[in-house]
């Protein structure tokens, strides 16, 4: 009997293989999972390998995406099929789907995000097409697409060779690929606006964000120039204390209700408390952490959102270590937030972290 189970697919930013690869490797050691990872650089992405079926189904109820910094999607692989007939691909996806048995509600054709990745979106897209009809017309795949049921990955390695996975919609990435189609508003300052945009819908539920973020509260963006991460908060009814030495765009003064200071953002604090503070400064990743810290321990904001740009080395165990000291000042001064990351679509050399309350 076949014992060996087929791992996970994690997509993720490509040249940031090595950060997935060890990210996932300790996540799976904390669970007991024994596994390991196997990662080719710039193929934008990493499989966890070597699982038994026992070891399959414990990871699928352990591992899970939200936990992950680098990983763009954590995804359970039921099949590989290899040396694929491209005369007929359809048949043995048919058979690889039909021998699981579960009828699935959504099917997402997926490729890696990387030079060679790219070259397969026409053929994910006519495959899908022809598969999506064929899943249907056999009963595995709901008439209607169904939000709520599971849904069914495929995902293009090759002309020949793809994974079939799935994934719960409530504990996955809710975009194809993890990629999230974005598009950036004619008046928005800047292109930066698109990763507080994503931060917001990636890091928060639609529950939360309706709770948290209220029109008439107060923020505070340090390294705000030219004001796109300001306009964001403008959009969700914000009142912002833009800090930055640079200028802010028209758009983003023309808003009403961004308020400028012409300061650094190191010294700077507000005459109240405010609701949110976030920070996109260039600096230093433990110096911008430890200002976060000291803003939420002395009072000045009661959540936090910024980005931590990556060193050129030892980018994982980096973040850890920032991570590891920043929660662990919060929790000496009684503050219960939560740290929640991820290097977003929109994130280049570095990651955007929320501290927040509640379970993630
Ligand atoms: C990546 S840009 C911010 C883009 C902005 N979030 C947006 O959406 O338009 C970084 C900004 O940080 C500012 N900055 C860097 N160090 C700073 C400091 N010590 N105090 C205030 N601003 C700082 C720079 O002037 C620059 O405008």
């Amino acid at each position: 009997m076949n014992t060996s189970a087929h791992g996970f697919y994690l997509p993720c930013r490509a040249g940031f293989e090595p950060e997935c690869a060890a990210e996932i490797a300790d996540q799976a050691a904390r669970f007991g999972v024994p596994g390991y990872p196997k990662a080719e650089r710039d193929s934008g992405f990493v499989r966890l390998l070597g699982l038994d079926l026992a070891a399959q189904a414990l990871a699928e109820k352990r591992l899970s995406w939200r936990a992950l910094i680098f990983a763009r999607q954590c995804l359970p692989v039921f099949a590989e099929l290899i040396e694929l007939d491209p005369k007929d691909r359809l048949s043995p996806v048919l058979a690889a789907v039909a021998a699981r048995g579960q009828r699935f509600g959504d099917l997402w054709m997926e490729h890696p995000d990387a030079d060679e990745g790219r070259t397969l979106s026409g053929l994910a897209r006519s495959f899908g097409n022809a598969l999506r009809g064929g899943l249907r017309r056999v009963g595995w795949l709901t008439a209607v697409t169904d939000l709520h049921a599971p849904r069914l990955h495929v995902i293009l390695l090759g002309g020949t060779h793809l994974l079939l996975a799935h994934s719960d919609p409530t504990d996955s990435s809710p975009w194809v690929q993890g990629i999230p189609r974005l598009k950036l508003a004619h008046d928005a300052p800047s292109r930066s606006a698109l990763k507080l945009e994503e931060a917001l819908l990636t890091l928060m539920s639609q529950d939360e964000r309706s709770r948290w973020m209220k029109p008439g509260q107060r923020a505070v963006d340090l390294g705000a120039a030219p004001g796109g991460w300001s306009w964001v908060l403008t959009r969700a009814g914000l009142q912002v204390a833009a800090v930055d030495n640079g200028p802010l765009a028209e758009s983003a003064i023309g808003t009403g209700m961004i308020k400028h200071y012409r300061a650094d953002g190191f010294r700077w604090r507000p005459e109240h408390p405010v609701d949110w503070l976030v920070c996109d400064m260039v600096e230093q990743p433990k110096r911008v952490a430890e200002l976060i810290g000291d803003w939420l321990i002395q009072g000045d904001c009661r959540r936090a959102i910024f980005n931590l740009k990556l060193p050129m080395k030892k980018r994982y165990a980096e973040v850890g270590q920032i991570r590891e000291q920043l929660m662990q000042r919060l929790h000496d001064a009684g503050i219960d937030l939560q740290w929640r990351a991820r290097q977003l679509y929109h994130d280049r050399e570095e990651i955007t972290v929320a501290l927040l309350p509640g379970n993630y």
